[in-house]
């Protein structure tokens, strides 16, 4: 069993204790390498952080906008972690982070990668990882591939399983309910996008007793979710029967204007895709700010209104505003549809972040190594089922 000591920080050790796969990961292939990170700073990315640095790595590290948490910033930077992030950031700092012309790269969203395909690549580079669907997508849609590996963590069945269905599910509805304290049995809520995530944030939302509605652009996803026994039916149509709506498209802009003319008053809207791009803030109008909460606790419009002095960090840590329509309809936008797990409900559960990171490492160690191609890639099938073994040994009965 791993010496937990090296953990000095309650909630990393906490993840630590959980987190069995990572801390049984062998990181020696990465010792002496400079590796830029941007990942969400949180107990769980740190427990990776820590264990890069414990292994003789020197870890560069920024964090996405919104979800970094100062108090673990702060520990990383004790442990020697070069922590380029804050918590009211509203931008990964990228450049300050590649200013260390890494060996390697472990992105989340490929702006890492995407920054260095842009700006050219250091001597001795090797290549890296890339952690989310839309990153990936973002890479392949680019006319200059990269020539150097990239494994996408997110092209792992595992992953896919684990984390995206029943990781994101879980968190995406327990962030919801603490930024809300909703009632979601008997709640209309409509999921738009019918991946591994939102199939895994209608099937929490269905098990806790909501009606849920499912649109997905793909004619196998919206089968699949007729099948799982959601109503399915075009976005704009459902948009009219929903309470609460969950974005797990990935995709920019997807909410019309037909659509946010459809929603009923008082509904919702909370962000699961890596980007806070699905719906554009604009086509609300200006928040009216009455009754923001801040943070976890209700204010009232004369402490809203001091909050907004500072607009930007108002904004950044604005949990809810509400935006009031010309027909005096009230729509609700929650963290600008930051994702919401991350957000308000500590991101991912630590299982299905020791899967992903153990992923990350193992990953990251091949290409350390030089065994891994050029080219964007899957996790090679072999790691993937090891780790399927090892993962599913921990749930069995001995
Ligand atoms: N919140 C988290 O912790 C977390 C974790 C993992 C992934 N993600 C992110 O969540 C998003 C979804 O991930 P996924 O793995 O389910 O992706 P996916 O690409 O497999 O699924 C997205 C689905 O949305 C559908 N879609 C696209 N545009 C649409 C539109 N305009 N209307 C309706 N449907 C549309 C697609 O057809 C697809 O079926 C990605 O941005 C991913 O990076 C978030």
């Amino acid at each position: 069993m791993h010496d937990l000591s090296l953990f000095t920080h309650a909630d990393v050790r906490w993840a630590a204790q959980n987190m069995p796969l990572l801390l049984d990961t062998d990181l020696t292939p990465l010792n002496g390498l400079r590796i830029a990170i941007c990942l969400h700073i949180e107990p769980k990315t740190a427990v990776l952080c820590a264990l890069l640095i414990e292994a003789g790595a020197e870890v560069w590290l920024t964090g996405s906008p919104g979800t970094t948490r100062q108090d673990v910033a702060d520990w990383l930077i004790t442990l020697g972690v070069h922590v380029r992030a804050a918590a009211d950031d509203d931008a990964p700092r990228l450049e300050d982070v590649l200013s260390c012309d890494p060996h390697l790269v472990l992105d989340n969203g490929a702006d890492l990668i995407r920054a260095l395909l842009d700006k050219g690549l250091p001597a001795d580079f090797l290549g890296g990882t890339e952690e989310t669907t839309t990153g990936a997508l973002l890479l392949r849609q680019r006319e200059d591939q990269p020539r150097f590996p990239v494994i996408v963590i997110n092209d792992s069945y595992l992953k896919l399983l684990v984390e995206n269905r029943w990781g994101v599910g879980q968190s995406v509805v327990q962030g919801f309910m603490n930024a809300t304290n909703r009632m979601i049995p008997g709640a209309r809520a409509t999921v738009a996008g019918y991946g591994p995530c939102g199939r895994g944030v209608a099937q929490t939302l269905r098990q806790l007793g909501a009606r849920v509605s499912v649109a997905d652009l793909d004619p196998y996803r919206r089968l699949e979710a007729a099948l799982d026994g959601h109503q399915v039916g075009r976005l704009d149509t459902l948009l009219a029967e929903t309470e609460l709506l969950f974005l797990a498209t990935g995709q920019p802009d997807v909410i019309t204007d037909e659509g946010i003319a459809a929603l009923p008053d008082n509904s919702v809207i909370a962000g699961v895709g890596h980007y806070p791009w699905e719906l554009d803030l604009r086509r609300l109008g200006p928040p009216t700010r009455l009754g923001a909460r801040s943070g976890g606790s209700v204010t009232d419009p004369a402490a809203s209104a001091a909050v907004a002095v500072d607009e930007r960090s108002a904004r950044l840590t604005a949990l809810h505003e509400t935006y009031e329509q010309p027909d005096g309809r009230r729509i609700t936008v929650l963290a600008q549809t930051r994702m919401i797990n991350l957000v308000s409900a500590g991101g991912n559960p630590i299982e299905a972040m020791d899967l992903g990171l153990t992923l990350q490492a193992r990953s990251l160690a091949l290409v350390a190594t030089g065994a891994a191609a050029p080219g964007v890639q899957a996790v090679p099938q072999e790691l993937d089922r090891e780790i399927a073994e090892t993962f599913a040994a921990t749930l069995e009965m001995s």
